[in-house]
């Protein structure tokens, strides 16, 4: 491809391999820093390997604010509301740090083993669903999606009714084969339903879920303003509901693909921890990875990257980086732990990885314990792959047992 300038450069995100379902394109041909074209015409750094992608995302000379002029983007508009206060994942220290030690509390080890039951009653209930509707079942549109949608929905106090309504929204706002204007509109929605929860909570003056309690008592504490609260509301709600639906998925995908696991989990289930983290490892579904804006001059990876320019993160790349993983390319689930980037890394980490590794546990271990005998009903292709989309994953996935 070639920049406004005529330099050939190549252009990213890198197209997914014809019948590659699982694995992310692969950059091990790439340097651990190079220049790449992105779809808005800007130029990015393109971070791949592991020491350098942690070194970026750890820098406090990279902006996470995405709506700083320069800042790299796959789309002329970002798909948010025009005033995302509260979206903490799009803002630097100190805002960002006053918002992530308010929720970090709410998302804990202890915080979420206390939900899990929550959790496995939703899952198991969307399971069961699906079996009532007989097979064959598509199991992504049946479970995958809906499940995670129904947790991420009873954590914030969004009445069940309603998460139908999220959950079509959510699509649109993840999908990039929408147009700007449709996915921004579908988030100004949300943003508006949540508005209109966060002041019939605040009405009410008495809430246990996580939105009413910060709604409630932080703002009462003058540690938030109401429009912060609908602002987190709206980043929980996009960031824990594409994520670990795409994840259960493709995981059921590795899963079926590799039927000795299976046999494995069932004889020995304390495998499932170590298998939740290679899933993550190996699938990596934020598949465009981590963009950040350069605000000093720093040197990463052996480059200097100039205040003003762009650099992503590619942390599928970072997690199969040879220098820190034996045959990264094989899917492993004895392998030593060795921390994976699939969270990310520094202070913008996710802070719902105690929620996501929960949800994808209690999914994998309650699917193969209620349908011993799943199995694909129609092979999974490359019409299914949902590669417009900003999170990686299954459009659909045909199932039997
Ligand atoms: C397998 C599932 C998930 C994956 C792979 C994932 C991945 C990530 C990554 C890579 C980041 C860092 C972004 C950056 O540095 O710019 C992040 C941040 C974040 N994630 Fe997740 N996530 C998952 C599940 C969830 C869930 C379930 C929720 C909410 C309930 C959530 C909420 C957030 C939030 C709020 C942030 C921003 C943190 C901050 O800015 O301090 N994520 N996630």
């Amino acid at each position: 491809m070639r920049t406004p300038e005529g330099v050939d450069i190549p252009a990213y995100p890198f197209p997914r391999p014809i019948g590659e379902l699982i694995s992310p394109p692969d950059a091990s041909g790439y340097p651990v820093v190079s220049r790449v074209l992105l779809p808005t015409g800007q130029t990015a750094w393109l971070v791949t390997g592991y020491e350098a992608v942690r070194q970026l995302l750890r820098s406090p000379a990279f902006s996470s604010c995405v709506f700083a002029p320069g800042f790299p983007r796959f789309h002329g508009r970002v798909a948010l509301p025009t005033s995302p206060t509260g979206f903490m994942v799009g803002m630097d220290p100190p805002g960002h740090t006053h918002l992530r030690r308010i929720l970090i509390p709410g998302f804990t080890i202890k915080t979420m083993r206390q939900f899990e039951p929550s959790i496995r009653e939703i899952m198991v209930g969307a399971l069961d669903a699906m079996r009532a509707a007989g097979q064959p079942a598509d199991l992504i549109n049946e479970f995958a999606l809906p499940a995670p949608s129904m947790v991420i929905s009873r954590l914030l106090g969004v009445p069940y009714e309603d998460h139908d309504f999220f959950q079509s929204r959510s699509r649109v706002i993840v999908d990039r084969s929408f147009s700007p204007e449709q996915r921004g509109d579908a988030s100004q929605a949300v943003h508006d339903y949540l508005a209109d929860l966060v002041a019939r909570k605040q009405s009410e003056g008495e809430s246990h879920d996580l939105i009413g309690r910060l709604a409630i008592d932080r703002v009462a504490a003058g540690e938030l303003t109401t429009e912060e609260v609908v602002g987190v509301a709206l980043m929980l709600f996009m960031g824990g509901h594409e994520t670990t639906a795409n994840m259960i998925g493709l995981s059921t995908l590795v899963l079926l693909r590799y039927p000795e696991l299976r046999e494995r989990l069932r004889q020995r289930p304390a495998l499932v921890d170590n298998l939740v983290e290679e899933l993550l490892r190996y699938v990596t579904i934020l598949r465009t990875g981590v963009p950040r804006l350069a605000t000093a001059d720093v040197e990463i990876g052996g480059q200097l990257i100039r205040a003003g320019e762009g650099a992503i993160a590619m942390t599928s790349a970072a997690n199969r980086d040879l220098a820190v993983y034996s045959d990264p390319d094989q899917f492993d689930v004895d392998r030593e732990p060795h921390p994976h980037l699939a969270f990310g890394f520094g202070v913008h980490q996710c802070i719902a990885q105690p929620l996501a590794r929960i949800e994808i546990r209690v999914a994998l271990t309650e699917l193969i314990q209620r349908f011993p005998a799943l199995a694909l009903a129609e092979e999974v292709c490359d019409a299914d792959a949902w590669d417009d989309a900003v999170v990686y994953g299954l459009r659909r996935m045909m199932v039997r047992w």
